[in-house]
């Protein structure tokens, strides 16, 4: 059995992995280690992209969306959060204490009320003063596109986290959370809380996790694909191909277009691979963490 181990997107998680993996070493389940790395991420308002900090729609308002998952029968998910600050926690008590496998909305919020989960404005000032720079740039020239945050960045170096733990009892478990697509039409919902889209785990085929572009990742249902394919034979890095490939055969593929995936086989065999260069993932084992480069970048 491989020995315990925390895979995430992008360079951000990596602190947050190293904070999270003596934990994991130590027994904890890979459920609560996911949960925790995400939760870590979605109270740094420093990460425009996931949780508080995160950037909003196009009328100023930010929505979360989450979820957790350890199997096909085993995932919770919640979509256009709006008062909560830990969506992935939401998404673990629709899991654990519900028959239904995603909330929306207001319901969703109330729902975390009736769970015990404290109201908070999940806007941050930050986020507030980007908007309005955002609004004003797009009122003085053209309308900016989704995802560019107003200083020609596209995913510089962030976007949906999404992590994938091993825990010594040879169990997996994935989880990810988003602020979605910088000045979304409010209302759109990415890829993060469907399942097979933004994460799929199948103990018995691997997990994988997307980021990026949410329209195009659930238009493949991208992290099924991944795993399905790892199942069928393929390893992780010819899985990701795979299904970036599907992507790009599918779609008028933009400059400002990126998708990533991070995957691994049930035995801890993992790759990752994106759309366009500027993304990176990060991994922690009894090795050490690191931040890696994808092994795979299809575009120029
Ligand atoms: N991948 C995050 C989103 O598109 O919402």
């Amino acid at each position: 059995m491989a020995s315990p181990f925390l895979l995430s997107t992008w360079s951000f998680s990596e602190p947050i992995l190293e904070s999270e993996y003596p934990n994991l070493s130590a027994g904890c389940s890979a459920l609560d280690a996911v949960e925790a790395c995400v939760r870590n991420a979605e109270q740094d308002k420093s990460i425009d992209s996931v949780g508080f900090g995160g950037l909003p729609d196009r009328n100023g308002n930010c929505t979360f969306d989450a979820m957790v998952m350890t199997s096909p029968s085993s995932s919770g998910a919640v979509c256009g959060i709006e008062r909560h600050l830990h969506p992935v926690s939401i998404a673990r008590l629709v899991m654990e204490k519900t028959n239904h496998t995603l909330l929306a909305g207001t319901l969703a919020d109330d729902f975390a009320d009736s769970h015990g989960m404290e109201s908070a404005n999940i806007l941050a000032d930050t986020s507030e003063q980007k908007w309005e720079r955002w609004k004003k740039r797009s009122r003085d020239t053209k309308p900016l596109a989704p995802f560019d945050h107003g200083h020609g960045q596209l995913f510089g170096s962030h976007d949906t986290i999404g992590t994938i733990a091993l825990d010594s009892h040879g169990t997996l478990a994935g989880a990810c959370s988003t602020s979605g697509m910088a000045w979304k039409v409010p209302g759109r919902v990415g890829d993060s809380p469907i399942v097979g889209h933004g994460l799929y785990v199948d103990p018995k085929r691997g997990a994988a996790t997307g980021t990026g572009h949410g329209e195009l990742i659930s238009g493949v249902n991208g992290a099924f694909l991944v795993v399905d394919l790892m199942g069928r034979g393929a390893t992780p890095q010819e899985a990701i191909h795979e299904t970036l490939d599907r992507i790009v055969s599918c779609w008028d593929i933009k400059k400002e277009y990126q998708v990533a995936f991070i995957a691994t086989t049930p035995e801890g065999k993992f790759a990752g691979g994106a759309l366009r260069a500027g993304f990176k993932y990060a991994i922690c084992n009894s090795d050490g963490c690191i931040v890696k480069d994808p092994e795979l970048v299809m575009l120029d």
